[in-house]
């Protein structure tokens, strides 16, 4: 089905900031009503394919101007929202997604991951369960002493819609229960068979009415229906695969607790399977992705889960996935087009990014004129790590290359076909000098990315430092986006930060000088300066995010600033480690998760004479407000400083300062008169001799778990 819209080849590069908002606007007026047609109707106005595309597209704007994003957001949620004809129903356990892979590194990389999370050497045995993903939508059944009480959809993760007479009418889903806990939330996948849908919508047609695109808007249109009875007369069908609350335990195992869940009388996926790890879970994909076809009914990759249900518990989850499963992704859509050229474009910390233009081509469903090239030596085809890709060749302008779009909405060149190249073309001579500002760009030891060395003086640094200022996370200035920023800088109206905060007093006069400019009117331009003021008041932390300092981030940000807490202690701090050496700087690198190289970058900004007299200049518009911690009444431990160090037996160190992170603990790498708490496990050697010496209270292992225990 085409879209309705205008936007089916948007080019989102090419976007300018109108284009990007009229954009943003028309697709949050068309993802609204997909999700009410996929409500209401039984049949959807658009594919999936096609709201997911939106969704994506919806998304790739936001990204590169996250100051439009809308307040209403289909990107903020995690399933459609929750529709009006049905209640609502909150979820006990929210219902998350899955994080996804989609090469066979990618899962190497996940059991990598968890074996470092639970401190697993490479030869403990660790099983996982691997499992087709089934392309429908997720149902959850709660089931009290045995007993079908409701039924609900994801909704947005935490509140569904309340579709318990609807799941009645579904063969699969038993009424009552044998042997089942008091209280179990039984989770799967509602989904139609290809036979199935194919009748269905022969007979729609036979009745006028209308057709669905896919299988899976068959299943979630006919669950969907406010009359039940339309519902019955669909062939829906259910998988179970997981679950939410539950008053005991099913098993030990995913494996055990999917055995329990067929026992009690639910279909379970037959392919599913224990493997050992990353090899065998391959093959089963493999072996899954052969029979796809064959199947009867749609699957859009394998999910694969930690077996060990302990192990889940102690992997626990990120704010929308959890950490012990991952979805394997069949692979995306490819497609051959020319390389007509590669710019380079330069960061805000002068990084030099070359893109592709392409000659246009549809890739899943998306017109894509352009692709990201990641640096110098992915054109010459090597990773970051200096191994050989795409058996070593290289990327020239006029070659014959390979798009793809794998998930996430930026196009990659995936492969060149280098039969079809000119005799004439030549390898890419990558800039030794920044295409802006004509300075020396160059690539220091270990840095896969080549830089600008232009500094302030560059105007592409300065306008991408201005745009990253006044983007979300850090000033978030309503109505100063992109290309505000470009606009204003352009004409000499800002050059930094501080300019922002005066542009009132020097431009504002009467709001004329603004109110003559194209595209600015009186309400707009009032609307400008109160969101100016408005930022005055800042968070000590989106201030140091906001000065867009090399390797301080968003969370990196966080830290410093709860660690410093006032402006004036952090800026004091920073010049007394200007020299990289004494006790300033070794608190700073005690900050947990703080490396000498984001260390040497925050220092190094407030030590560079240009650099910190801007940062002067900004500082003396605003109020910066201190950084405060989030409430943790009750926990033992909040406000305090932990130092771990020796062998932790029951958890690594990553969980254990998660874990006292989220109960308001400062963790530090090592021990100070700050440190409140040394928790030591076996082999603790100079730390533990510190403490002691400092009477500094240390426990152990168990000591520390007693104490947050139940927290
Ligand atoms: S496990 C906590 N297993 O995929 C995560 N999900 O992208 C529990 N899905 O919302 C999900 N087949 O709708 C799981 N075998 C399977 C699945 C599966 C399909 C869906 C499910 C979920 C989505 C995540």
């Amino acid at each position: 089905m085409a879209s309705k819209t205008d936007i089916s080849d948007l080019d989102v590069e090419a976007l300018s900031e109108d284009q990007a908002k009229a954009a943003l606007a028309k697709l949050a007026v068309e993802l609204s009503a997909a999700n009410a047609a996929y409500h209401t109707d039984d049949a959807p106005e658009i594919s999936d394919a096609e709201y997911d595309r939106l969704k994506r597209l919806n998304s790739a704007v936001e990204e590169r101007f996250l100051h439009l994003k809308r307040p209403d957001s289909a990107s903020d949620q995690v399933g459609a929202a929750v529709a009006s004809g049905f209640g609502k129903l909150t979820h006990s356990v929210a219902m998350l997604s899955l994080a996804n892979a989609f090469t066979d590194e990618d899962v190497q990389e996940f059991d990598i991951s968890i074996r470092k999370y639970l401190g697993f050497g490479a030869d403990m045995p660790l099983a996982y369960t691997a499992e087709p993903k089934i392309d429908g939508l997720s149902l959850s059944l709660r089931y009290e002493n045995g007993v079908l009480i409701q039924a609900a959809t994801r909704g947005d993760g935490s509140v569904g819609e309340n579709v318990t007479a609807n799941a009645r009418t579904i063969a699969d889903i038993p009424h009552q229960l044998e042997g089942a806990p008091d209280v179990l939330e039984v989770r799967g996948e509602v989904y139609m068979s290809h036979a199935d849908f194919t009748a269905l919508n022969t007979q729609q047609e036979a009745r006028g009415g209308k057709t669905f695109a896919n299988p899976r808007n068959a299943a979630a249109g006919s669950l969907r229906q406010l009359d039940a009875e339309i519902t019955r007369a669909r062939p829906l069908r259910f998988f179970a695969y997981a679950w939410g609350s539950i008053s005991a335990p099913l098993g030990q195992t995913q494996w055990e607790a999917i055995a329990r869940l067929k026992a009690l009388g639910f279909e379970t996926n037959p392919l599913t399977k224990r493997c050992t790890g990353p090899s065998e879970m391959i093959a089963h994909y493999t072996d899954i992705e052969a029979q796809r076809a064959a199947l009867g009914y749609d699957i859009d990759g394998v999910v694969y889960k930690v077996d060990d249900l302990a192990l889940q518990g102690r992997l626990g989850f990120r704010s929308t996935t959890p950490r012990w499963a991952i979805a394997h992704k069949f692979p995306a859509e490819l497609a051959w087009t020319t390389l007509e050229g590669i710019d380079i474009q330069v960061g805000r910390t002068g990084a030099l990014s070359p893109v592709a233009r392409l000659t246009p081509v549809t890739v899943g469903g998306v017109v894509v004129s352009n692709a990201t090239l990641h640096n110098e030596d992915y054109i010459k085809g090597f990773d970051s790590k200096g191994q050989v890709i795409r058996g070593g060749k290289d990327i020239r302008v006029g070659d014959l290359v390979q798009v793809y779009r794998a998930g996430d909405v930026i196009p990659k060149v995936a492969d060149v076909d280098t039969d079809k190249r000119s005799a004439q073309a030549t390898p890419f001579e990558f800039p030794r000098t920044c295409p802006q500002c004509g300075s020396d760009a160059v690539r220091e030891e270990g840095d896969a990315v080549r830089r600008c060395t232009g500094g302030l003086i560059c105007p592409a640094q300065a306008v991408e430092k201005l745009k990253h200022f006044v983007a979300r996370g850090a000033f978030d200035i309503d109505g100063m986006g992109a290309k505000q920023v470009e606009q204003f800088h352009t004409d000499g109206w800002i050059t930094e930060p501080a300019d922002i905060f005066t542009l009132q007093e020097r431009y504002g006069s009467g709001l004329q000088q603004l109110k003559n400019r194209e595209g600015w009117g009186d309400k707009s331009a009032s609307a400008l300066f109160a969101a100016i003021e408005d930022k005055r008041k800042i968070p000590l932390a989106r201030l140091l995010f906001g000065l867009g300092i090399r390797h301080v981030g968003e969370a990196a940000s966080n830290m410093v600033a709860l660690h410093y807490g006032s402006w004036d202690a952090l800026e004091q701090a920073m010049d007394a480690a200007r020299d990289r050496t004494g006790a300033a700087w070794d608190d700073l690198l005690a900050i947990d998760g703080m490396g000498a190289v984001m260390a040497g970058s925050l220092v190094g900004a407030f030590a560079q004479e240009a650099e910190r007299a801007s940062i002067t200049r900004l500082v003396a518009q605003l109020d910066v407000a201190d950084a405060v911690r989030a409430d943790t009444t009750g926990s033992p431990v909040a406000g305090k400083t932990v130092v771990f160090t020796g062998t932790l037996e029951k958890m690594t160190r990553v969980e254990a300062k998660a874990r006292a992170e989220r109960l308001g603990a400062k963790v530090a790498g090592s021990v100070s008169a700050k440190t409140d708490i040394l928790v030591a496990g076996p082999g603790a050697g100079s730390k533990a001799k510190k403490a002691a010496e400092l009477g500094i209270e240390t426990l152990d292992e168990d000591g520390w778990l007693a104490l947050i225990e139940g927290l």
